[in-house]
């Protein structure tokens, strides 16, 4: 592609963002489900204005994300799984969880001109979001954690800390395929309230509890012999990251394994763009984080007496940094 339609085309990517998280937040998705509907009649349903409902789907179907057909729309049988709440396949909440993002995005020029990240917005704070927030977590999670069972053996392990744990998906995927492991799943409050449904929905509640905590506050309990923090970590301060290292070779026995799961930068600092565009995630959403390198992570976790290091390329430019307590 030539340089003025590559940038045209990156200056206008705004467009079919924008389009595609609005259409699945005011439940566009939901309310077509598997069905065939007339603009006027969804309008009515959602209580929207028909014009703009209609121009908006029209956009959609320009995309193929729905079909157009004879004045209906329908979402097209490639995408309809993954645009449908709660399925399997559902990537639903976490485009919502993208659409608040978005109101953050959008004041980058603000962050950079003050340094700071944008305060949290009022209707962020309710119930909905956080849903978004970690029920989206799940969505991604889901098929990482599969990944990581496919690359890392797990049998090694009896009793294993899930840091910043969420709705659980990593202890439960994990704990599902290794009967001998017992997860503790560490989180505030809020999200272990999602956490324990889903313990209950995979039936693990005798393998898989909840500890609620804060972990800038609280430590993290002890004799465990795997910490796993995914995602956690790029939300936090290199200091915070130190930190949160001591807790967790605190929480270790004695030869015990860290594994980071990150969108971990390159030393080079610009690659995967994933993770470099991840960083501005970061940075207009919190104090100090940040996409980290490899190198720096490491470095860290050798600070605070880690040692045996391996990277695991995962998909989805994500990757596992894993590591062994020092000896005693
Ligand atoms: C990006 S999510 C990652 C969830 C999960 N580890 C995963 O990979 O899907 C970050 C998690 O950290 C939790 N969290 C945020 N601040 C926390 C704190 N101060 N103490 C404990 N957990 C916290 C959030 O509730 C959320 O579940």
């Amino acid at each position: 592609m030539d340089p003025t339609s590559r940038l045209t085309e990156l200056a206008q990517g705004y467009r079919q963002a924008i389009v595609l998280l609005t259409a699945c937040k005011l439940g566009i998705f939901a309310a077509l489900g598997r069905d065939r509907r007339t603009a006027d009649q969804l309008a009515g349903q959602l209580k929207l204005d028909a014009r703009a409902l209609e121009t908006t789907l029209l956009a959609l179907a320009a995309e193929g994300i729905l079909q157009y057909q004879e004045s209906t729309f329908r979402i097209a049988a490639p995408y309809r799984e993954i645009l449908l709440p709660a399925g399997e396949r559902s990537q639903s909440s976490i485009f919502n969880h993208n659409y608040n993002c978005l109101q953050r995005w959008c004041r980058l020029g603000e962050v950079l001109r003050t340094g700071q990240c944008v305060p949290e917005p009022a209707d962020e704070s309710d119930g909905d979001s956080l849903r978004d927030f970690i029920c989206g977590m799940a969505e991604i999670s889901r098929g990482a954690s599969r990944e990581v069972l496919e690359k890392v053996d797990f049998s090694p392990f009896r009793r294993m800390l899930d840091l910043g744990g969420g709705p659980a998906t990593a202890a439960l995927e994990f704990a599902r395929q290794y009967p001998q492991l017992r997860c503790v799943v560490f989180d505030l409050p809020d999200a272990l309230a999602i956490a324990r449904e889903e313990i209950s929905r995979y039936g693990l509640t005798d393998r898989v509890q909840t500890r609620p905590g804060d972990y800038y506050q609280d430590e993290f309990g002890e004799g465990f012999d795997l910490v796993y923090i995914s995602n956690i970590i790029h939300s936090m301060s290199p200091a915070d990251t130190a930190m949160i290292a001591r807790k967790t070779r605190q929480a270790l026995l004695p030869g015990g394994t860290v594994m980071i799961k990150e969108f971990f930068l390159d030393d080079d600092r610009t690659t995967p763009a994933t993770a470099a565009y991840f960083s501005i995630n970061m940075l207009v959403a919190t104090e100090g984080g940040k996409s980290y390198t490899l190198r720096e992570t490491r470095e860290i976790l050798q600070k605070t007496g880690f040692r045996d290091f391996q990277t695991v390329e995962l998909s989805a430019a994500s990757r596992l940094l894993i590591a062994r307590k020092d000896g005693e």
